[in-house]
């Protein structure tokens, strides 16, 4: 059974409420994460809270992260030890939801098709509820024949996924587009990849990509996942050695991650 929390409140989802007039509901005037959990031990914890505090701030958006985070607490102490996700949002209503939720099933590999995108330049690097193009772009892809969408500019430099981060590699060497330079979120699972295996930063345009050998997307709810294809470009040997080494260091670090937090709650 899942759980939600409205303000430390705790019900059913399907039974928790917030007024209507909540401007995240009327405007996607808010913030939002998704946080994995394993076995019942929330991963990563610490920089979605961080990340949620970034992109409050940058919306302007005051909430009290102390109470969500004693919330957040209550809502782990209920939970049966399996795999799930926590959403947590906060919107302009005022109001602190945390929701937990099944992993979506996702497929071993992935087709992806390119979709033109100009992120706007005001919310950039903030996780906000304003994610209706996103899911739009998936549903785009889907009635190309594709499971998922990959942002592009009108010049076709290749920026994120609509929910993940995208790695390419290239005779050995693993790129991923620059947080500097590219209007992308500052994913933690591909902060994590880079903590632990050489990635290097840099542009691509989908011309470039025709001649990298491998390519796969990143994030919180699906790890590691290999593209097959960008559009017509292939890439035949999905999973590629380096996709191969982030998938095995990314899972290594999330479970000695996970069994620092046992010891530490011991
Ligand atoms: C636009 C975008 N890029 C990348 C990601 C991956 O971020 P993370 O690794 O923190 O889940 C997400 C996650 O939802 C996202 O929405």
């Amino acid at each position: 059974m899942h759980l939600a929390s409205v303000n430390g409140k705790i019900s059913t989802p399907e039974t928790a409420v917030i007024p209507v007039c909540d401007e995240g509901l009327l405007r996607g005037d808010g913030a939002f994460e998704v946080i994995s959990i394993h076995n019942g031990k929330p991963f990563a914890l610490e920089d979605h809270y961080a990340r949620l505090q970034r992109t409050s701030d940058g919306l302007k958006l005051p909430f009290d992260l102390e109470s969500l985070r004693n919330e957040v607490t209550a809502i782990l102490r209920r939970i049966e030890p399996r795999n799930m996700l926590l959403r947590l949002v906060v919107t302009r209503g005022g109001n602190r939801i945390a929701i937990t939720e099944s992993v979506p099933p996702t497929p071993a590999k992935l087709r992806v098709t390119a979709i033109t995108h100009t992120p706007s330049e005001l919310l950039d690097g903030l996780k906000t509820l304003s994610y209706a193009g996103n899911m739009l772009a998936v549903r785009i892809a889907h009635e190309r024949g594709f499971d998922e969408a990959l942002f592009v500019t009108v010049s076709g430099e290749i920026l994120e996924g609509p929910t993940w981060s995208f790695f390419w590699g290239k005779d050995g060497v693993l790129y991923t587009p620059s947080l500097a330079e590219h209007p992308i979120l500052r994913s933690i699972t591909r902060e994590r990849i880079m903590d632990m295996v050489d990635v290097t930063e840099s542009a691509c345009t989908l011309c470039e990509l025709a001649s990298a050998d491998e390519a796969f997307l990143a994030s919180t709810t699906r790890e590691v996942i290999p593209i097959v294809c960008v559009d017509e470009i292939n890439f035949p040997q999905a999973p590629g050695p380096l996709t191969k080494e982030a998938q095995s260091a990314l899972n290594a670090h999330i479970q000695r991650e996970l069994a620092a937090l046992e010891s530490v709650s011991a």
